[in-house]
């Protein structure tokens, strides 16, 4: 039976990725998207995310999520996903519309409505979980898992420490890896395993669907930011998310407990991994087989416009 699923973006180049993966594989069942603030503000992340839907046949519901982090100050990720936070593919003008419920209340009532058969896929700043958590307390026992894209077990990408998502949203970071929710945690360690390289990207840039041509118009823009910030080939961070959930024997993880900094001013936002005697909460991404998440991705394709 395929896994329901609630994404939770901050649409930029790879979270399209992971709505285009999530779309088009018959493991998963979308339930809903939910908009955050992150890799753009959410007036952005949000308009990306129903373009996305919209131009690759994605029909479930689109939500508004939170605009700002928890206590922090807003940081985004313009830098590299540029001024829209998508940039790159032209979008035809968008005709879907956002729901009226908050992001929030969308995540809590799904889950009390299919008691332990919700997984949560926060691929942007955890802000709009941990206000779920905070909302309803019983949500981290009522949920399926939750898998993240964040954090590290060693270095950072936003500063030397910190992980972007991670970095946006601290607090919420700590109140959701302390919730007790059970977590799969796909960090920098597994992410930057899987890289777009000339030769897929080649491969891709044959491809003549629309979704391709999105894909395509999006990952020309992606490498050449990723170039501008020292690495060769950019990675696809948020897509590994659903490939773990449609096959999860393509990585593997370790368990560690998970605990953020949120007092070092240097290390704010590190993800700290401590017991590796096997009897942490997380379950945290450690190997990827690449070839097999691009096959993932290929299938994807074949079954999107
Ligand atoms: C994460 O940060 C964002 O820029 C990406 O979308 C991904 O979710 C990687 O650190
Ligand atoms: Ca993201």
């Amino acid at each position: 039976m395929a896994e329901k699923i609630i994404l939770d973006v901050d649409t930029g180049h790879d979270d399209m990725v992971a709505i285009v993966m999530a779309s088009g594989l018959e493991e998963i069942e979308l339930m809903g998207l939910v908009a955050v603030v992150g890799n753009q503000i959410l007036e952005k992340t949000l308009a990306n995310t129903l373009k996305v839907c919209e131009l690759i046949g994605q029909q479930a519901p689109v939500y508004a999520g939170m605009d700002r982090p928890l206590v922090r100050p807003k940081v985004i990720g313009g830098d590299i996903h540029g001024e829209s936070g998508l940039d790159g593919p032209v979008f035809p003008t968008l005709v879907k519309k956002p729901q009226a419920l908050h992001g929030v209340h969308f995540i809590i009532e799904t889950v009390l409505a299919n008691p332990h058969e919700i997984t949560l896929v926060p691929t942007g700043p955890l802000t709009d979980i941990a206000m779920a958590i905070r909302l309803e307390p019983r949500l981290p026992s009522l949920v399926k898992r939750i898998v993240l894209m964040g954090g590290s077990m060693g270095r950072g990408n936003r500063t030397a420490h910190a992980e972007f998502n991670i970095f946006a949203d601290p607090e919420a970071a700590a109140i959701v890896f302390g919730s007790g929710a059970p977590i799969v945690m796909m960090g920098l360690d597994v992410t930057l395993q899987v890289v777009l390289d000339e030769n897929r990207s080649a491969t891709y840039g044959k491809l003549t669907t629309r979704t391709a041509a999105m894909f395509n118009a999006s990952m020309a823009h992606y490498i050449q930011a990723c170039r501008r910030h020292g690495s060769e080939f950019p990675a696809m961070h948020d897509p590994c998310c659903i490939a773990y959930i449609a096959d999860p024997s393509i990585f593997t993880t370790e368990f560690h407990d998970i605990e953020i900094e949120l007092h070092d001013r240097e290390k704010y936002g590190k993800t700290y991994a401590g017991t590796t005697n096997g009897s942490g909460t997380v379950q945290v991404g450690i190997g990827a087989d690449a070839d097999r998440f691009w096959k993932l991705l290929d299938r994807a394709f074949t079954r999107l416009p």
